[in-house]
């Protein structure tokens, strides 16, 4: 598995760190700030837009209710380079 994926948000580009193990971990590591509450998939605060490329949950899919192109950072992984945009 390449774990080199690179995330694109708001003109940053961030490399995804296996070790931080969700979406939102890294980005939080990396100081881009998502609204999140449960982290767990069930709220849906943490919804943001996958612009390009493919995401993984890993634990299954999140009960919380995403739009068509929303994903939820708190339990997803990049699964080939992705572009991000957080409202
Ligand atoms: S923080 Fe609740 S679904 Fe992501």
């Amino acid at each position: 598995m390449n774990n080199t994926f690179i995330i694109t948000v708001e003109e940053q580009n961030i490399n995804f760190d296996p070790n931080d193990k969700t979406l939102l971990n890294n980005l939080e590591k990396n100081n881009v700030e998502v609204h999140y509450h449960c982290r767990d998939g069930f709220c849906g605060a943490c919804r943001v837009t996958l612009a390009e490329g493919k995401i993984h949950y890993p634990n299954g899919e999140p009960l919380a209710f995403v739009g068509e192109n929303e994903i939820l950072p708190c339990c997803c992984i990049p699964a080939s380079n992705i572009r991000l945009i957080i409202e």
